[in-house]
């Protein structure tokens, strides 16, 4: 039996001019596939005869195309692995960077990402393995909205353990990380009536788009260096507020610990209040000089709902979160989560689950507490106060934790904006202080120094780089 397209093992999608000679136009639609990037170095072609088949072409015509384009460079053919896409890196024909290049800044000082090159491929894959050898097919099919179990029973186990969350494996539910759990909770609170969130001021604008996107008004709350201050939550507009998230262990950008009174007030203002505390958690993992703050949920689970995610201490891309309800609220959520996108990934929870209860995880965390401990000494040694932009006033705060801090600027001098605009220059990108406000100004101006993102191998390169521009400020 002839092999048909349909059982051939390559699938291709090549849009043939039939308007020219069928040669010529098979061998324009792979020339233009291979220039725009869309077939990448080494991709694999069909056989001739599956092609020909696929295309209604005679096999003949297929070999001579395929021909033309090794003999062009557009191809390469080895005997036994068949015909392939050439690398044209070196030629002026590929006009445009393959899809999954990104084209970004010399040094990366943004805030907000991790390390990535440093993602445990290998923990990873073994995680996977392990989870997936034996497993039921079950596995693939459709699963609880709530997130797999085994990764619930893991948290559970785990956040109590290193964060003091009091959590069962009922009161989790698992995301597509942070945003879609602020996202599914706003809708939440918004369905059943309540309408205006709080949230700190500054913050990530971003998640306050999330939160507006959802239906609710946003309030900010002014941050000082004790936390965020409630007070504005007992005016007038108070009385609306649903709920008032907060980033207590690390604040989000200012790098302050929500003080142990500021977290006893707002625990009782949310109890007389009937509101919801949303803890983000969002780098809880990374703090460096002290025991790590517990989550404000210890104190009270009742009225907490206890955010996290893995995409400080794994990577942004595994979209994996979760949170730790108050028990009303799970079915609700556990709705909006249906009602959104079915449940999250399945594999990758098996996999975190399998890492954490094998304790890979925890040692994964600790060698990045390390690494990112010796970069935040290495931030501090080159900016901090006993140097010369000490010295000429800059200021670094909220080192103690997470991969980012505050270098707020000298009054006299330059704006952020200018700064930030010399430094891009020199292919450094780093965060502005402006960019989070939600109330206007005047405001102090200020960097926010992400140091996570680089490598290892450039990371001081990039700080010197980012000297330089201070230095002439
Ligand atoms: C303040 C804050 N919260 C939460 C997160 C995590 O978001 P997600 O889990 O959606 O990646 C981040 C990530 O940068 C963050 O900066």
């Amino acid at each position: 039996m002839r092999k048909s397209w349909a059982t051939s093992s390559i699938d291709i999608h090549l849009p043939v001019d039939r308007g020219v000679g069928r040669r010529v136009a098979l061998e324009q639609a792979v020339r233009m596939a291979v220039t725009s990037g869309r077939l990448t170095a080494g991709t694999r072609l069909p056989s001739t005869r599956a092609l020909a088949d696929h295309l209604d072409l005679s096999r003949g015509t297929v070999s001579a195309a395929y021909d033309q384009l090794v003999a062009e460079g557009y191809l390469v053919a080895s005997r036994g692995a068949g015909t392939s896409v050439a690398d044209l890196s070196w030629s002026s024909a590929q006009a445009t960077p393959p899809p999954d290049t990104t084209w970004g800044p010399r040094y990366d000082l943004r805030p907000g990402r991790p390390d990535v090159t440093s993602f445990p491929v290998a923990t990873w894959l073994r995680a996977a393995r392990r989870a997936l050898t034996g497993a039921s097919a079950s596995v693939f099919s459709y699963g609880d909205p709530q997130g797999r179990i085994e990764l619930r029973r893991a948290l559970a186990d785990y956040l109590g353990r290193t964060r003091g969350v009091h959590a069962s494996p009922a009161q989790i539910v698992l995301t597509s990380g942070y945003v879609q759990a602020i996202a599914l909770l706003c809708q939440v609170l918004v369905r059943s009536g309540s309408s205006v969130v709080a949230m700190e001021d500054p913050n990530l604008p971003f998640h306050r788009e999330v939160v507006r996107w959802a239906g609710a008004r946003v309030m900010g709350l002014p941050v000082d260096e004790h936390g965020v201050d409630i007070d504005g939550l007992r005016g007038p507009d108070g009385g609306a507020v649903a709920a008032v998230v907060v980033t207590a262990a690390h604040q989000y950008p200012m790098g302050v610990t929500l003080h142990p009174d500021r977290r006893r007030e707002l625990i009782r203002w949310a109890r007389g209040s009937s509101a919801l505390i949303i803890e983000d958690d969002y780098d809880g993992e990374f703090r460096f000089d002290r025991q790590p703050v517990g989550a404000i949920q210890e104190l009270a689970p009742d009225c907490v709902a206890y955010l996290g995610s893995a995409s400080k201490t794994l990577g942004p891309a595994l979209r994996l979160g979760w949170m730790v309800l108050p028990a009303e609220l799970v079915g609700p959520v556990v709705a909006a989560k249906l009602h959104s996108d079915y449940h999250s990934e399945a594999v990758g929870q098996l996999a975190l689950a399998e890492m954490l209860t094998t304790y890979a995880y925890d040692r994964h965390v600790r060698s990045r507490r390390l690494r990112y401990r010796n970069r935040r000494d290495l931030l501090q040694s080159r900016f901090g106060p006993q140097t010369q932009f000490g010295a000429m006033g800059f200021r670094l705060q909220g080192i103690s934790a997470g991969l980012h801090a505050l270098l707020t600027l000298p009054a006299e001098g330059e704006a952020e904006r200018e700064v930030c605009a010399r430094a891009e220059a020199s292919g450094v990108a780093i965060g502005r202080l402006g960019e989070h406000w939600h109330s206007a100004g005047p405001h102090p101006q200020g960097l926010i120094v992400g140091f996570g993102t680089p490598s290892d191998l450039v990371y001081p390169a990039a700080l010197n780089a980012l000297a330089e521009v201070l230095a002439h400020r």
